[in-house]
């Protein structure tokens, strides 16, 4: 199972954002969309084996979006769809366990702490993506069988409070290259990566 985890610190919480401006009008959710995107839609499919969580912080009280590959119905490419998605989970009452919204997406209170204390009860291995980390490649040959939840920022990256949390949550610090990328484009970086034979078999 693949992990990605996105950190929208503006991202509202509440469905009354307009589909007609996403990124004016719903604290950048449109960067979470793309993500989504790019951790599920493949050309004819959906990946099955991804979960995606969406930790969202531009409300009163944060909220968590959970994706399940296995069961996620209704992904279309586009970013409006997607929204429009997530606007559903939005007006869904956000209580402690998740709630679902449509097929594969489900909804709770609570944010990134909470999260991350879930990913260690399950042993999952904690990766922090970021610009300044070991090389990815460093990775390789502990990849296999290990369940990975790679953790992203948004446009503003991510908070010294948070990558403290992060740090103590035992999370590993890896980099796809200096250069800063999108959220969404690591995640197909990491996608493909994860897929080539050609890198878990050492040649990349
Ligand atoms: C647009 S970047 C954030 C840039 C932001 N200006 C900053 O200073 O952190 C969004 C997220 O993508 C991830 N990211 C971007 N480039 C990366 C890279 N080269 N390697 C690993 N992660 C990267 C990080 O998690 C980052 O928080």
């Amino acid at each position: 199972m693949r992990i990605f985890i996105i950190v929208g610190h503006k991202a509202t919480t509440e469905p009354s954002f307009s589909l007609e401006d996403i990124p004016g009008t719903s604290g950048r959710l449109d960067i979470l969309c793309r993500s989504v995107t790019s951790a599920f839609v493949l050309s004819h499919g959906i990946r099955k084996d991804v979960l995606a969580y969406l930790v969202l912080l531009g409300g009163e009280n944060p909220k968590t979006i959970q994706l399940v590959g296995e069961s996620l119905r209704h992904l279309n490419p586009d970013e409006r769809s997607t929204a429009a998605l997530l606007k559903k989970a939005l007006a869904v009452e956000a209580a402690p366990g998740w709630s679902m919204s449509t097929p594969g997406i489900f909804v709770r209170s609570g944010g990134l702490p909470r999260l991350l204390e879930d990913l260690r009860q399950r042993s999952v291995r904690l990766i922090y993506l970021k610009e300044d980390g070991k090389d990815f490649r460093c990775l390789r040959d502990e990849l296999l069988g290990e369940e990975m939840a790679f953790v992203l920022g948004d446009h503003s990256g991510m908070t010294a409070e948070e990558e403290t949390l992060l740090a103590s949550a035992g999370a590993e610090v890896v980099a796809l290259g200096p250069t800063s990328l999108h959220a969404d484009h690591c995640i197909v970086v990491t996608n493909w990566l994860l897929d080539s034979k050609a890198f878990m078999s050492g040649c990349l």
